[in-house]
């Protein structure tokens, strides 16, 4: 009998040595052998199964952190998952991985503002050259591709402008071209969309996210193919990029419940979206209004939304936008979503950065909301409320 994957991450890593149904938490600097000869036993399982969970040092992890990749694995229906200290660890690690001195990579204009600094300025110094294409327009990616391309770097749906890209497209110019592909899969997380079924090289979500929900803590997780696999182990191995075990135990913790935390996710994201699309005011910015290339885009690759969605907001008065949310009193105003709670952001520049292909006027704002797991009709009632201060 083959269960869901609702089942299994109610049921795996259960700990019947200890009689304890979550595993335990493993801290170790020091892998402490019985003997020289063991040690080299290790050694040489490790050398001829690099993910089978043979360690001779602590930074390589622990049965702790196996046991996350185990699962996240599975979720990814991937070859391997490495486990970063944050979510932006693991894109570095996915870019540096892949990519030397006099390369070229093509990235998405709206990627995670960090990520585009790391590509544009930090890569630029090691003489690797990035070039943004437009999310909505993939002649600017093929057409910007040369003999010199080993990446196209993807982020889906654009960060806090909410694109929805021809995934399909992108990977068949990439596999065409023979370049490397990475795509940070944050918002949908593989339980939405599995990027290396779909045939990405490389997958990254940030598990600071929905899969500890719980706002408490960081980490980062990197799905590769086989293709990419010796190349990320080896700059993962050089780097020293890995999650700490007390940090792999609770986002095991949280995977528990990431199906029914992102199936609650989407239920009220779809009733606030329901809301907030009658408003002429502003455009809403997530999958909801089934005539848009964005709707088609996803709903051509993904089986869910989650809990994000942004706001186009028209008005002359920035004042009067600011006022809107500020008279938030449910959602909270901080960067970091996916946890249980709503959160409000207006998004200026120092968020949206400077983006070649922003579809922004001067007289539009973005506002970026996370819908949190609270009752929707209270944060429909508490939207109500201060929207009233929008002129
Ligand atoms: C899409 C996306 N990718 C990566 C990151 C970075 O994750 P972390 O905060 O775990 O470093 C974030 C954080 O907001 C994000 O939104």
């Amino acid at each position: 009998m083959s269960n869901s994957f609702k089942t299994f991450l109610k049921h795996t890593a259960k700990d019947f040595h200890n009689q304890s149904v979550n595993p335990p938490v493993v801290r170790a600097s020091t892998i402490i052998f019985k003997s020289m000869k063991d040690i080299r036993k290790t050694q040489g399982k490790a050398k001829k199964n690099p993910i089978g969970g043979h360690y001779d040092y602590g930074r390589q992890g622990t049965s702790t952190s196996y046991i996350l990749q185990k699962i996240l694995t599975k979720l990814e229906e991937s070859y391997h998952v490495f486990t970063t200290p944050t979510g932006f660890g693991a894109v570095f690690l996915a870019i540096f991985s892949v990519t030397r001195p006099g390369d070229e990579i093509i990235v998405a204009d709206p990627v995670y503002s960090p990520t585009r600094l790391l590509t544009e300025k930090f890569l630029k110094e090691f003489n690797i050259k990035t070039i943004f294409y437009n999310p909505s327009d993939l002649k600017t990616l093929q057409k910007n591709i040369t003999k010199k391309t080993k990446l196209i770097f993807v982020e889906n749906p654009g960060s806090n402008s909410f694109e929805f890209q021809d995934l399909g497209k992108i990977i068949s110019i990439a596999k065409k071209n023979k370049i490397l592909t990475a795509i940070d899969n944050t918002w949908a997380t593989p339980y939405y969309f599995k990027p290396i079924k779909f045939g990405f090289d490389m997958s990254i979500v940030s598990a600071t996210k929905y899969y500890s929900g719980h706002s408490d803590v960081m980490g980062g997780s990197l799905a590769v193919n086989k293709k990419v696999f010796s190349k990320v182990y080896n700059a993962e191995r050089i780097t020293g990029l890995r999650l700490g075990p007390d940090d792999a135990y609770l986002i095991t913790r949280g995977l528990r419940t990431l199906d029914v935390r992102l199936d609650r996710h989407r239920e009220n994201a779809k009733k606030v979206a329901a809301f907030l699309s009658k408003n002429k005011k502003f455009k809403l910015l997530y999958p909801y209004k089934k005539d848009s290339y964005n709707f088609r885009m996803w709903r051509k690759y993904y089986s869910g939304a989650s809990g994000l969605m942004g706001l186009k907001i028209k008005s002359k008065n920035i004042n009067s936008v600011r006022k809107f949310v500020n008279s938030l009193k449910l959602f909270g105003y901080g960067y970091s979503w996916g946890g249980f709670e709503s959160l409000a952001l207006h998004q200026e520049y120092r968020e949206t950065g400077n983006r070649k292909y922003l579809n922004l006027a001067k007289d539009e704002h973005l506002v970026r909301l996370h819908i949190g797991l609270e009752d929707p009709n209270d944060l429909i009632a508490d939207i109500k409320q201060a929207l009233r201060h929008l002129k």
